[in-house]
């Protein structure tokens, strides 16, 4: 059996996603409405919390994927359907509640979105949530809400010009032109662009890697990583010195030197 590949169990039962766990620490929470494109109800918001809930006290799951069900779309956005018993008040209520986007962001463990197909609007702002972003050669990204009339409010404005900056940024939001895979990669919105046939299996191959290292070890590199677009260097620095202080006292730190001066893999436990 290849690194990557391994039994799956499927844990908890939900409406609009699934969520399965595998026995090397990934765990894959599928978006499942495939035949709305995936997209974004008030109900995959909630179950969505409701998973990361789940996952994140779990201590087999040491990474998770996130993806689409179907061939064509990752998340084609926020479900339209229901905008129109929306208000402004209602609209910014919900943005303010525990929506899926800040779960995924405030997740200690890391995420990978696995984009398999259309990745606009909400579903571009989930990407930008998770740590890492997989795509596949047919995947298409933008943030088409300026031409419903309205504007990205899931975090779009401010994840994506963080992470492309401000020029690449502000032409997607502005003209919510749809950009293809390569020019993704080029912009750094993804990390890997693989053919559609191998996209699975590259995402879990990854995440399987990231699963074997220190858990305490991700989950701090990952808060002081995400404190430096949040933080001035000086207070970033000063936190780096701090998450590393506490990393040098656990176990896992032991085992790791033990294992590299005894030339054998070390096998971390979390603590
Ligand atoms: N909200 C609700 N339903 C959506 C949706 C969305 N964001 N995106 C797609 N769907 C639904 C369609 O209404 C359609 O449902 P139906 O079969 O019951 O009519 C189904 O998903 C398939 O979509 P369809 O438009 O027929 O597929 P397509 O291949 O012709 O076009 C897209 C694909 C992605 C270009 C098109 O669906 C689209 O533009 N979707 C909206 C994207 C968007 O603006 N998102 C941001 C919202 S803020």
């Amino acid at each position: 059996m290849k690194r990557g590949e391994c039994p799956k169990f499927f844990v908890m039962s939900y409406e609009t996603i699934t969520v399965e766990k595998r026995d090397n620490g990934v765990a894959v929470i599928t978006i499942n409405r495939p035949d709305k494109l995936n997209a974004l109800n008030k109900l995959v918001h909630k179950e969505g919390v409701a998973a990361l809930d789940e996952l994140r006290h779990d201590d087999s799951v040491r990474v998770v994927v996130i993806t689409g069900a179907g061939e064509k779309s990752f998340i084609a956005g926020a479900d339209i359907s229901e905008f129109g018993g929306e208000t402004p008040v209602t609209q910014r209520n919900t943005f303010h509640e525990r929506t899926f986007f800040n779960s995924i962001d405030s997740f200690p463990k890391p995420t990978i979105a696995m984009v398999n197909g259309f990745c606009l609007g909400g579903g571009n702002e989930l990407a930008l949530a998770c740590d890492l972003r997989i795509c596949s050669e047919t995947a298409r990204f933008s943030q088409p809400e300026i031409n419903l009339g309205i504007m990205p409010g899931g975090g779009g404005t401010q994840r994506l010009t963080r992470l492309i900056g401000e020029g690449r940024a502000m032409e997607i939001i502005l003209t919510g032109d749809m950009i293809d895979a390569e020019t993704a990669l080029k912009f750094g919105l993804v990390n890997h662009v693989h053919p559609a046939a191998e996209l699975e299996s590259k995402t879990m191959e990854l995440a399987a890697k990231i699963a074997e290292k220190a858990p305490i070890a991700l989950q701090l590199c990952k808060e002081a990583v995400k404190f430096a677009s949040r933080s001035n260097l000086d207070e970033g620095l000063r936190r780096e010195v701090d998450l590393f202080a506490i990393v040098f006292s656990t176990e896992d730190k032991q085992e790791g030197v033990s294992a590299f001066l005894e030339k054998r893999k070390p096998s971390f436990k979390g603590r």
